[in-house]
């Protein structure tokens, strides 16, 4: 449709009908037999009957028939025939589940997050989503918070710009409309991962330079790449929450940043704002909320309610809302749904796609790409498969390795460890046991009772905990190798899963203590969405490979990586802390006056621990053996005019075939704002052949030399930098080169 037609629509339309255009609610809404608004949800939302009829998105329902059937219900009654929008969080999968976002980051694949993407939409498009609720490209530096697990990027700008770029261009394609894309809708705007002390909704609040240098980046990337929708966040940003926001919302997003597609606010954020303190009822908060550019409210009935109302009263611009309503009506039409309302979706289409055996072996060979070696020692791993395996732990035979965003999914076919090992190496070889819960009666009801009433209980649990050491023991005692599987509960990450102790619970220490005590080789598989105190589990086992939640195909994954078919490549894009009172920590901090060196007494450092992380950025190891040499730089000056580039030679000292991530660091050693000890500025993820040798070549420019000042400026400053080359953010090899 020619946006003129899209102006002659808007034109017919009523203030109701536009207003509605603005309103998203739960879809199942239409499906009840008799939609009655007088009771049950949409009693609650307080919407007339005829409102429903104007609403004009809808959120998580799935399914072609489904989709359908509702589609055709609303269009039959819409005046205007304005189809309805379908948006859904498909996070990291829909059927077929993939590796969660953190795991997909720890890959330094452009290609492996953009197949997980590509495949995970064409899943979801099938079933009739428009628009998919991620990338969430927000900044994670704080451990205890529950969403780190969905950050692709993690800590790093530099990884968050390249993923978010690599994501949007996976779900949308050149156009949106064709075929297997989807709009992406970018998360969370804005600053949403820097909540202070990882609580999940809590405040931020930050100097604009931090958040321009740091947290602005990936967002931006996403918005260049074509991201057609965008997200606010439930956070404050410096006293204004994001929702309310004018500034980060106009001035920055729109005016800025460029950005004309749709806003809309998280869940129930634009009524949230009274909780705030900063609307004194939902009118005030519809009020700002449309004013501030947000185009959607998600799930609350403050537009419903209102917003006529403010139009009529003069208080909200009639424009002001056409623009919200025109804004919804272009992504309509980009989407072709006026063309086609139902979209991508087609039942036959859907069956034939769905958990498709190709969708199942890419998810295998893509979840093997996401794993990090975190430990192994005296080659421990990869296995030899003539060995008696004691397979033990509450992840041993356990098919919730999907995480947290996983309601779409097909669990019917997700295969446990247990039944992969056995059918890899016979089941006369593989002794399980169980050897603990993941929780603790008590631990999983702090969590449950949330949920209002879900609670467990657990007969006899002391004398339970006692049998399953026993057994675990007995079994352990038979085997030549113990492979241990423990980990997170899938309900510790995700939204509102903050934790202020970031350790294994005690009960599956208590396993490997008493498991380590037998003196055999002990392989730890830990399943978990977010960097965790691994000290006492690292110190106590062999090797530690740390797969997060995999997905459907994560036990077929892991026995490929563990029985050395792949070798694994991840690493890591959080720093891991020695303690939980170490976080935040991220590798790309400030200096200090008094950094630690050498444990000076008047440093910056905790006296309980060392004050580097206990596993560093960008930190993964290899069965293969890379060796880095002949750091060399093509001049010692770089200017404006002539770029300058650094290579190395890295060499693959193994008997393996492998893949290394080369990483490259730059250090603005004296400038007139304090800068990070270390900076990501580029990688390379490449393949070795068995005792291969290749000279790998960075470009440096000067846009990498770049940065915000305190006057908001960005730029580069001359002076003398430190480059870094090397395997992680801690061993690497550097030189010095001078911008003039
Ligand atoms: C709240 C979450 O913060 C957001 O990420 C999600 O997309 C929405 N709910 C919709 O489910």
């Amino acid at each position: 449709m020619k946006k003129e037609k899209l102006l002659d629509l808007l034109n017919q339309m009523t203030l109701e009908e536009k207003v509605g255009q603005l309103i998203q609610v739960a879809g199942e809404t239409f499906l009840m037999d008799d939609v009655d608004t007088t009771t049950g949800p949409l009693k609650d939302l307080n919407l007339s009957n005829e409102m429903l009829y104007n609403v004009g998105s809808i959120l998580n329902v799935v399914g072609s028939e489904k989709i359908r059937k509702i589609q055709d219900e609303y269009l039959s009654k819409n005046r205007l025939k304005i189809p309805l929008l379908f948006m859904a969080d498909v996070i990291n999968g829909y059927r077929t589940v993939f590796p969660i976002p953190i795991a997909q980051g720890c890959s330094w694949s452009q290609k492996v997050v953009h197949d997980c993407t590509r495949v995970s939409i064409k899943e979801a498009g099938a079933a009739g989503t428009n628009v998919n609720f991620s990338p969430m490209v927000d900044l994670v530096r704080d451990s205890r918070w529950g969403r780190v697990m969905e950050s692709v990027g993690g800590e790093d700008p530099y990884l968050g710009e390249v993923f978010a770029k690599t994501m949007i261009e996976a779900y949308q394609g050149e156009d949106i409309s064709k075929l297997g894309n989807a709009a992406a809708c970018v998360k969370h705007f804005a600053a949403y991962g820097a909540g202070e002390g990882g609580r999940d909704y809590n405040t931020v609040d930050m100097s604009e330079k931090e958040f321009r240098q740091y947290y602005l980046p990936a967002y931006q990337s996403a918005i260049r790449e074509g991201a057609e929708m965008i997200m606010t966040s439930f956070n404050t940003i410096n006293g204004i929450p994001a929702t309310v926001n004018q500034w980060l919302l106009r001035d920055v997003l729109r005016k800025e940043l460029g950005f004309q597609g749709v806003v809309i606010s998280d869940y129930s954020a634009i009524e949230e704002t009274i909780n705030h303190g900063v609307s004194k009822d939902k009118k005030e908060a519809a009020y700002k909320a449309i004013m501030a550019g947000v185009d959607i409210d998600m799930m609350s009935s403050v537009y419903a309610n209102n917003l006529k109302e403010l139009v009529e009263e003069g208080k909200v611009p009639e424009e002001v809302l056409n623009e919200s309503v025109l804004r919804v009506l272009t992504l309509k039409n980009k989407l072709g749904l006026f063309e086609n309302p139902y979209g991508n979706t087609d039942e036959e289409r859907e069956k034939k796609i769905l958990k498709s055996k190709e969708n199942l072996e890419e998810a295998r060979r893509l979840s093997a790409e996401t794993f990090v070696l975190l430990k192994n020692e005296k080659q421990t791993l990869p296995l030899e498969k003539n060995k008696k395996i004691a397979l033990i732990g509450p992840y041993g035979n356990n098919i919730a390795i999907l995480g947290s965003w996983s309601m779409f999914s097909d669990k019917s076919k997700i295969q446990t460890l247990k039944e992969v090992l056995e059918e890899k190496i016979g089941s006369e070889n593989v002794l399980y046991a169980k050897g603990s819960e993941i929780l603790r009666e008590k631990e999983m009801n702090q969590i449950l009772s949330a949920d209002g009433g879900n609670i467990i209980h657990i007969e006899n649990e002391e004398e339970k905990e006692k049998a399953y050491l026993e057994e675990a023991i007995e079994v352990a005692k038979q085997s030549d190798v113990i492979v241990l599987a423990i980990g997170e509960h899938y309900r510790q990450s995700g939204e509102a899963c903050s934790r202020a102790n970031i350790e294994i619970s005690q009960i599956q220490q208590n396993l490997l203590n008493e498991l380590a005590k037998l003196n055999k080789t002990i392989v730890t598989i830990l399943f978990n969405g977010r960097p965790l105190v691994l000290k006492d589990i690292a110190e106590k086992t062999d090797a530690l490979l740390e797969v997060w939640f995999p997905g459907t195909e994560g036990a077929n994954a892991i026995i490929d990586v563990i029985f050395g078919e792949v070798n694994p490549s991840g690493k890591l894009t959080m720093s891991f802390p020695q303690a939980t009172g170490q976080c935040p920590i991220y590798y790309n901090h400030y200096n200090t006056g008094r950094p630690h060196i050498n444990n000076i007494r008047f440093a910056s450092r905790y006296q309980d621990i060392p004050t580097d992380s206990y596993y560093p950025f960008g930190y993964g190891l290899s069965y293969s053996k890379f060796e880095y040499s002949d750091l060399k730089i093509s001049s010692k000056k770089i200017s404006q005019k002539a770029p300058i580039t650094i290579s190395v030679k890295v060499k693959n000292n193994s008997n393996l075939a492998g893949k290394e991530v080369i990483q490259l660091y730059i250090q603005d050693l004296v400038a007139s704002n304090v800068r990070p000890v270390k900076e990501l500025k580029g990688f390379k993820k490449v393949y070795f052949e068995a005792f291969e040798e290749k000279e790998i070549t960075f470009e440096i420019t000067i846009d990498m030399l770049k940065f915000w000042n305190e006057k908001l400026e960005y730029k580069a400053e001359s002076g003398e930098f430190k480059v870094f080359v090397g395997t992680n953010a801690r061993d690497t090899k550097e030189l010095k080169f001078e911008l003039i």
